[in-house]
């Protein structure tokens, strides 16, 4: 496995970081703690435990693209793979395939899958989203992006991603966005170009796939990019993780508090958004 194929050096360092978290979250288990999704979650009710919220975010997102027997998947930015083990859990396919740009994760959950005999079934890919290496033109019925896709490139993920669908497949994402009116700030630097606004998104994924629904869960969501920010903080000040790790999780709890509060007054949006391939005319 080599990550040649990625030469963005902001996916590269996206890439760094999920590495440096993984390898954290392994040495926690050794002390029972568990943090196996990584995803803010959809509260839908107020008796859900955290990884309950986490599991229906990813349960929304695999609900929404139809997942049936003989589908194709493609995952893209699958963290630790929890969610694959989950998808094999709960619904009929035939073959899932993950992209993920952490070696770590893809290590991780190709091993969690061979521990389950599920390796026949389940596969896990070092690559980009936005090149998704050596999936054939046509020949993906679902493409999911679960909390992942404002790290995208997006236009080449787009572009991309109406390439492998077949006619008719689904592309569902569960997404983070900024509001119109803070589209100035995708001209200063390359992250916030990377997120886009809900209206330079849509214009984006409109050149290549057909908008079936865009429904806003900022309500389910927002109570969890508050808890996570409480709980990145606790983990980051465990004795065992230091240094770079500790920095990084600083790092995201600083930007996961700019969500909450960029929801709170409604300059962040979080989405669920359902594409599908034109049919052949
Ligand atoms: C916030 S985590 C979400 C993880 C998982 N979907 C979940 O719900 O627990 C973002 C994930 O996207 C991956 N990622 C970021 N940029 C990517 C890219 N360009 N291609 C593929 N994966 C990417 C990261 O490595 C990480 O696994």
């Amino acid at each position: 496995m080599t990550d040649t194929q990625i030469t963005s050096t902001v996916t590269r360092a996206i890439g760094d970081q999920y590495d440096e978290f993984q390898t954290s979250l392994e040495s926690l288990e050794s002390l029972g703690v568990q943090q196996k999704y990584l995803n803010y979650g959809f509260r839908s009710s107020a008796d859900q435990t955290y990884e309950e919220t986490q599991i229906q975010l990813c349960l929304e997102v695999f609900g929404a693209a139809g997942i049936a027997p003989g589908d194709a998947v493609v995952d893209v930015g699958f963290g630790s793979g929890e969610q694959s083990l989950l998808l094999a859990a709960k619904f009929d396919f035939k073959q899932y395939t993950g992209f993920n740009i952490s070696v770590n994760q893809v290590n991780y959950a190709t091993h969690r899958a061979a521990e389950r005999d599920l390796s026949y079934k389940l596969s896990y890919r070092h690559g980009e989203a936005e090149a998704l290496p050596g999936v054939a033109n046509g020949s993906v019925d679902k493409l999911t992006a679960v909390e992942c896709a404002f790290y995208f490139d997006r236009p080449r993920f787009y572009a991309r991603a109406a390439e492998v669908l077949r006619p008719g497949g689904r592309a569902v994402f569960a997404d983070i966005t900024l509001c119109n009116a803070l589209g100035f700030l995708r001209k200063f630097r390359e992250d916030f170009r990377r997120i886009g606004t809900v209206a330079s998104n849509r214009r984006a994924w409109e050149q290549h796939l057909v908008t079936k629904s865009v429904r806003d869960i900022n309500p389910e969501t927002r109570p969890g990019v508050q808890g996570t920010v409480f709980r990145i903080i606790k983990l980051a000040s465990m004795a065992h993780i230091t240094g770079k790790q500790r920095r990084e999780w600083w790092k995201m709890a600083f930007y996961t508090q700019l969500v909450a509060i960029g929801q709170l007054l409604g300059l962040v949006r979080y989405e669920l958004i359902v594409l599908e391939k034109k049919t052949a005319a």
